[in-house]
């Protein structure tokens, strides 16, 4: 089965502009299409010869997760910037959780903070775990290391340079955060975690 690349309604936002939305989307289609070129590849290639094409099809084997993680991830990460900027709700599910972990509602945002400063590309990424029934935020590099496996996505924050050089030049990761979180529909993760319960 090939993967079709979703479509977005994202209005316009504060501190991040359309044209960075625009180019962003692109960027996420491509995930969506090479992942699909390469699974079709390596099919070819176990046909045609599926001994001497060993090592081409371990390599897009690979490499496909790579694709696949941009793939999935920005389609949690343009849904949370559609219908504009709606606060936590801290009487909901995710907020009194929230507040039960860090005391705060805004701790796991800061923690989320702390983690999208670190150097190199990724993703700052709260998640849930539902065995222990605590959040944990991690990095995951590129779009497919450094996941908790398995566990359900909240909010997931892309801080690579493509998500913010248009707007805010190479060094602008800081001005951007704050652009994500002003933009950010909370009610989009209270409704992801809202289903895991
Ligand atoms: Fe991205």
């Amino acid at each position: 089965m090939t993967y079709e690349a979703k479509t977005f309604s994202i209005s316009k936002l504060e501190g991040i502009s359309k044209e960075s939305v625009d180019q962003h989307i692109v960027l996420y289609q491509g995930y969506v299409k090479n992942f699909n070129s390469m699974t079709e590849l390596a099919d070819q290639l176990r046909q045609a010869d599926a001994q001497k094409n060993a090592l081409a099809v371990g390599e897009l084997m690979r490499r496909r997760s790579f694709e696949f993680g941009g793939m999935r991830l920005h389609e949690y990460y343009f849904p949370q910037l559609e219908g504009g900027a709606v606060a936590l709700d801290a009487g909901s599910a995710l907020g009194t959780a929230l507040s039960a972990q860090y005391g705060e509602t805004t701790g796991a945002e800061k923690e989320m903070r702390t983690l999208a400063g670190l150097r190199g590309p990724g993703w700052s990424i709260l998640y849930w775990d539902p065995v222990a029934r605590q959040f944990l935020v991690g990095f995951s590099e590129e779009q497919h290391q450094g996941h908790f496996a398995t566990l359900p996505i909240i909010i997931a924050l892309d801080v690579w340079e493509h998500a913010y050089v248009l707007d805010y030049g190479a060094s602008g990761k800081g001005s951007y955060v704050d652009a994500f979180f002003a933009n950010l529909n909370w009610g989009v993760a209270e409704k992801r975690f809202a289903a895991l319960a």
